[in-house]
Order: C-alpha cells, then sequence, then structure tokens
C-alpha cells in the first residue's frame, strides 16, 4: 500500500509531538532501527591487548575505604603472576610510596583466569592527582587519578550513572560520551559484561570487558553494584558458587562499612553518602543485608554528608513491560526506610531504558486496605532507572500503558546519567541520550536537597 504524501506528514508530525498521557512524558524520539546490538568481535580495538611481556590489562580502580583516602587499583597479568606492587605518588610529593596486595587466579568450567591483582592504596591525601604504576619488573604500565574533596556539605561534585553496559558497539558509544561528560566518579548500577549470555558463560568475555572499561575505569573510581548478570551460578556446569566471576575480579570496600558480603555496602564521597544494596542477595527483614541496612541508616550524618544516594539493580518504581513489579518483593521491606531517612536519588538499572519517575512512595499498603497505588511524596527520594548502557539483549521498548501517574518520563534509548551535586541544597540530573553525543541532555532536572532543602521539585503533577 502506498501511503499519500499528506498522510506521511501527519504521522510525521505525531511522532514528533510530545504525548502525554496519564503521567508524565514518554519520549516520542524515533531511535535508528530497533535491533538488538551485537557485541564488538573479539579482535576490536576496544579490546585491544596491552603490548610488552606480562603487561597489565584491565586496569581498574574503586574506592579502597569508607572517605576516598584508599583506592583499590587491579588489574590481569597474563604470562606469570608477576609483582603485586603499586607505585605512586602525588602531584606535588617528591618521593614515591609502595602498596604490596594480593594475586590469584580463578576457574569456571574450563576457563582459568589470568592471575588478577587487588592492592589497597592509602594515606592518600584529598583532591589531589596521584600517579600510579602498575607491572613492576616486567611491562609497567602507569596511569592516573584524582581523590575526591574531603567529605563536605558544601563541595561539589560530579557523578556519572551508567547500568546494563555490556560491550556493544552501542556501549562503546556509551563508554565514550561518559567520558566526554564531567562525571569525577562512576556510579555503575549493574550488569556488567554480560559474558553470561556464551556457551560457559564464556569468561573471555570478563576480560573483554575488563579491557573495554580501562580507559575510564582505570583513571577514576567505578562504584559496583552486582546485577542478575554477575550471578553466573550454572550448576549444569559444575558452577555453584554465585557471583564468582565478579566477586574475583571486582572488589569492594565493604569491611570499612562493617557489611559482612561484598554487595551491600557503603561509601562517602565529596558531599555524598553512598548506600549500594544487593537486590540479589537475601533482604527479608531476618536477613543480615535488612540487619546491615539499619544500622547503616542512622549513621548518616546529613550534616557531615547532605546527599544520600541508593544504589541497586532492579528499579522499585518501572512502568516498562520488561521487569515490570519484579523490585516489589524488596521496596516493600526498604521503602519506608528511605522515606523515614531522607533519601535523596535512588539509581538502578535492570531495565534496558531510561525512566525518571517523580517522588513517589507505596508504603501504607498493608494487604487489606487497597492502598496500593503510588502517592506524591515530597519525602521520598526520586527513583531513576538507567539500564540504558547498551548490551546485546537490547532496549525494552514495551511500556505499560497509559503511563502510570508517578512516571515522568521514560524512552527506550541507550546513553546515560549525570549527577551534578552543587551544594547542599542543589544538585542537577541530566539524561544523555547516545543518539544525541553527549551535547544534548534529554531529560534534565534540578534535585533539592531532602535535607536541606525539601521543597517540592517535581516536573510534573502527581496526585
Ligand atoms: C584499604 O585500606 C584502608 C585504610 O587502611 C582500610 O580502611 C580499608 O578497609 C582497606 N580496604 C580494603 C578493601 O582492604
Ligand atoms: C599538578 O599540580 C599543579 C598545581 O597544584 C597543577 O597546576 C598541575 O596541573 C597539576 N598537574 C597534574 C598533571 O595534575
Ligand atoms: C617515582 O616513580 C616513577 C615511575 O617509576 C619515576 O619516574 C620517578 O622518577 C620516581 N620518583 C621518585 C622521586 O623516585
Ligand atoms: C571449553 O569448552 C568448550 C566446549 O564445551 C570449547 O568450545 C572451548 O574451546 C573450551 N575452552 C577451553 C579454554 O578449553
Ligand atoms: C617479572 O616480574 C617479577 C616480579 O618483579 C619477577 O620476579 C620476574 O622475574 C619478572 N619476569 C621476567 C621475565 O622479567
Ligand atoms: C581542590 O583543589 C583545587 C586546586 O587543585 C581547588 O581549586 C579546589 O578548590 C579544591 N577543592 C576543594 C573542595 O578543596
Ligand atoms: C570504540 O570507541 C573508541 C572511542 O570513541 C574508538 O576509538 C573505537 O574505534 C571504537 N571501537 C569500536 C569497535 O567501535
Ligand atoms: C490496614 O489499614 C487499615 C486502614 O488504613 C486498617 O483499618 C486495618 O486494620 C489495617 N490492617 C492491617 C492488617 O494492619
Ligand atoms: C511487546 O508487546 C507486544 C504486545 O504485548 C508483544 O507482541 C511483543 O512481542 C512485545 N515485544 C517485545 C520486544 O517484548
Ligand atoms: C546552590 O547551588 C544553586 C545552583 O547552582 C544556587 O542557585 C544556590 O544559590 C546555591 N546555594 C548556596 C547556599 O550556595
Ligand atoms: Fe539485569
Amino acid at each position: 500500500m502506498k501511503m499519500g504524501n499528506s498522510s506521511f506528514v501527519a504521522i510525521a508530525l505525531l511522532m514528533s509531538v510530545v504525548v502525554l498521557c496519564n503521567g508524565g512524558k514518554t519520549s516520542s524520539y524515533v531511535r535508528k532501527l530497533i535491533q538488538n546490538p551485537v557485541d564488538m568481535p573479539l579482535d576490536s580495538d576496544a579490546f585491544a591487548i596491552p603490548p610488552g611481556y606480562n603487561a597489565p590489562q584491565q586496569v581498574h580502580i574503586t574506592q579502597g575505604d569508607h572517605v576516598g583516602q584508599a583506592m583499590i587499583i587491579s588489574w590481569v597479568t597474563v604470562d606469570e603472576p608477576g609483582s603485586n606492587e603499586v607505585i605512586y605518588w602525588s602531584n606535588s610529593s617528591l618521593q614515591n610510596f609502595t602498596a604490596e596486595g594480593e594475586v590469584f587466579t580463578y576457574t569456571y568450567y574450563n576457563y582459568t583466569s589470568g592471575f588478577i591483582h587487588h592492592t589497597n592504596i592509602t594515606n592518600l591525601e584529598f583532591n589531589t592527582t596521584y600517579f600510579y604504576v602498575v607491572g613492576i619488573g616486567n611491562t609497567t604500565r602507569q596511569f592516573w587519578f584524582i581523590t575526591p574533596p574531603e567529605v563536605g556539605i558544601n563541595v561539589p561534585y560530579t557523578f556519572g550513572i551508567i547500568g546494563d553496559l555490556g560491550q556493544t558497539f552501542d556501549s562503546n558509544t556509551t563508554l565514550t560520551h561518559y567520558q566526554n561528560s564531567k562525571g569525577n566518579t562512576l556510579l555503575y548500577v549493574g550488569d556488567l559484561s554480560y559474558a553470561d549470555n556464551y556457551p560457559n558463560h564464556d569468561n573471555v568475555r570478563w576480560d573483554t570487558w575488563g579491557r573495554f572499561i580501562e580507559r575510564s575505569a582505570a583513571y577514576q573510581p567505578w562504584i559496583w553494584t552486582a546485577g542478575n548478570h554477575e550471578i553466573d551460578f550454572d550448576p549444569q556446569i559444575g558452577e555453584t558458587q554465585p557471583f564468582k566471576p565478579f566477586s574475583n575480579r571486582y572488589h569492594t570496600p565493604y569491611v570499612a562499612s562493617q557489611s559482612t558480603e561484598p554487595y551491600y555496602y557503603s561509601i562517602k564521597r565529596g558531599p555524598a553518602h553512598i548506600i549500594v544494596l544487593a537486590s540479589y542477595s537475601a533482604y527479608g527483614t531476618s536477613s543480615l543485608q535488612y540487619k546491615w541496612l539499619t544500622s547503616e541508616l542512622p549513621k548518616v550524618d546529613r550534616t557531615k554528608t547532605s546527599w544520600l544516594i541508593v544504589l541497586m539493580h532492579a528499579p522499585w518504581y518501572n512502568s516498562y513491560y520488561s521487569h515490570y513489579m519484579e523490585g516489589e518483593p524488596m521496596r516493600v521491606v526498604f521503602e519506608s526506610l528511605f522515606v523515614k531517612y531522607k533519601g535523596d536519588v535512588v539509581f538502578a538499572g535492570h531495565v534496558h531504558a531510561y525512566e525518571r519517575p517523580e517522588r513517589v512512595s507505596n508504603d501504607k499498603y498493608n494487604i487489606t486496605n487497597g492502598i496500593c497505588t503510588p502517592v506524591k511524596d515530597i519525602s521520598a527520594p526520586v527513583y531513576i532507572t538507567n539500564g540504558d548502557g547498551g548490551n546485546q539483549e537490547g532496549l525494552s521498548i514495551n511500556m505499560t500503558q497509559p503511563q502510570p501517574s508517578y512516571s515522568a518520563y521514560r524512552e527506550a534509548s541507550f546513553g546515560h546519567g549525570t549527577l551534578e551535586i552543587k551544594n547542599r541544597t542543589h544538585a542537577h540530573y541530566s539524561w544523555n541520550r547516545n543518539q544525541d553525543g553527549y551535547a544534548v541532555e534529554a531529560d534534565k532536572l534540578w534535585l533539592f536537597n531532602r535535607y536541606w532543602n525539601p521543597r517540592d521539585d517535581s516536573t510534573i503533577h502527581i496526585p
């Protein structure tokens, strides 16, 4: 059937208009062809192996202590274990320091990892550029990072947010755009390599992912959240230890926040107290995670860290069909605590799309009272889904209709988020769609701090 010119124009006009449903905005942005993205080939430049005998590869760093004066430096060598030492010095110091860490390998089905090194470097000064060298004795490689400013309520600091990245050509675009952003530290909301989509969870794809992210993760800390693609539990091939590749490769500073598991912990960084929760560890009221969170929240001191940020993998407020209502069991257990302790913002991933609900809560429901609709609650955090990193499973394009009233903005495109904390009262959040490059912020708003500036900052009307 041939379409007349006029009806073509009418459709085009319709598509360019923002669709207002019951809730907020469903972006009408029309992406390029919707198809499943493909992983970059093994010999891609994004996975290049650094030259030289036993050259360190997959270099990445994450915060090592509770306040930002330690950094865990991690890397892999393949020819021999090599040295565990990291040599480091600050921009202004006249002296070099040395720290020694640990090295080990792990096996997964018929795969044996390279020699994985983790070294915690400590006693760092705040707000200082450090250089570091790994690969001592063999091929050395040098990198640098900047420590955060000392914890304080008014220090500006910018976090990036990426989730569900994977290792496709689209993932590569997301990472490049993030590198061109102002992000000082990346909040990673889970689902890293997607190696588990390969036969026998081919852990070679964990190695390619490590080499892929090095160009950012060796220079600024990535703060890790565990997703379902990190579980790698597969009894059929004899792999019964959950999170085996992830926990060997990506360490977290959980001991420094008195946590008993690497998957939930907290850090302070500049103006923020960041709590990482584990969607795939027990969270019921008798769980260790519940016990940890209920003792952690009273320790959050908003007169020292003004912003309270929470990371988790599976979102609680999600209006896509993908993983619809999956976050409910955890929401029921924890939501009233988030409201009580005035969480500012909760970032999640899992759903391969972008969504920003307004400040809502749904913690009045008690099974019999029927009060089960999320309602506007200016004491509640804003929930943001950034599961749009670009992995091979493709976008979650199906949305529930009509758009629920709590949902302010949703769009199935790849991209990343940026949270620019300005001071104790204001932070600017933006979502950057890949197709626009990094110049255009597709969704943006000012977030007012719930402790210091608890005014209504909603962008749509919610009953
Ligand atoms: C790193 O060192 C700091 C300072 O000693 C310590 O608080 C922290 O727990 C260490 N982190 C790890 C992961 O060992
Ligand atoms: C080292 O510090 C000086 C001043 O403190 C600064 O001008 C310079 O840019 C810094 N260099 C690096 C590489 O960070
Ligand atoms: C520190 O180590 C680096 C790299 O090995 C070296 O270039 C530099 O000269 C050393 N500085 C001092 C003060 O020893
Ligand atoms: C692991 O086993 C698979 C088939 O089961 C095979 O294709 C692959 O080459 C093996 N890998 C190694 C490192 O032996
Ligand atoms: C590589 O470095 C380690 C540790 O410094 C050293 O023991 C080993 O001899 C080196 N190997 C070669 C071939 O230089
Ligand atoms: C961090 O250091 C820079 C100079 O290198 C300075 O301009 C800035 O004010 C410092 N920030 C904090 C929060 O101390
Ligand atoms: C990935 O992105 C980098 C940086 O933009 C680029 O240099 C490289 O060619 C890209 N690789 C692929 C396979 O797209
Ligand atoms: C549920 O809440 C209603 C009022 O909102 C109250 O009347 C009822 O007793 C509650 N039921 C339970 C089981 O707590
Ligand atoms: C989207 O929903 C429609 C209707 O329920 C279904 O036919 C289709 O398979 C779904 N598409 C995806 C990608 O899930
Ligand atoms: C905080 O930052 C916002 C946005 O830049 C600014 O409008 C406001 O005046 C600042 N507040 C304080 C107390 O500095
Ligand atoms: Fe997921």
